[in-house]
């Protein structure tokens, strides 16, 4: 059975009540309880971790290095400016996916640059919480294939 973690960072604990019309009515239990659902149908024992700060993520992200297949992480505003986080990411050899729930790119300037992105091994932005579905789907394909690829 593969283990992932999903990191959701500031403010995101707020979801079913902050701002519903960009990030839905669901709330982050809601949503974790979902793709727990669909890690059991893909034989994935999942993990979650929110804070609201950024040295307790960095400090998770280094605990999972040991723990993990591979980690899934919506960073939220920390995704445009923390270059720590982004050095984290890269500090441990697991594969991260970056999901947001909005699409960053429509939406105020600021957002529509990630500088976490680039040390993930790919990013999933616009779906709501099928961007944490799509984001697991696509992490276990790729732990999968790169185990295929060892083997
Ligand atoms: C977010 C997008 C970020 O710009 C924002 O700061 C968030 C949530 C999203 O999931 O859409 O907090 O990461």
């Amino acid at each position: 059975m593969l283990r992932v973690l999903v990191i959701n960072g500031p403010n995101l604990n707020r979801l079913g009540k902050r701002e519903p019309e960009i990030y839905g009515h669901l709330t982050l239990e809601e949503i974790n309880k979902q793709l727990s659902e669909l890690g059991i149908t893909l034989d994935v024992h999942i993990d979650y971790f929110q804070s609201n700060t950024e040295g307790f993520i960095i400090d998770e992200i280094h605990r999972a290095a040991d723990q993990y297949d591979g980690v899934i992480i919506n960073p939220a505003a920390y995704t445009h400016y923390s270059y720590a986080i982004a050095d984290a990411i890269k500090s441990i050899s697991l594969p991260f996916v970056e999901v947001h729930l909005s699409n960053i790119y429509v939406r105020e300037e600021f957002r529509s640059h990630s500088v976490t992105a680039a040390s993930c091994i790919g990013a999933i932005t616009g779906f709501g919480s099928f961007s944490y579905s799509a984001g697991l789907h696509a992490l276990v394909d790729h732990i999968k294939s790169s185990d295929y690829h060892k083997a």
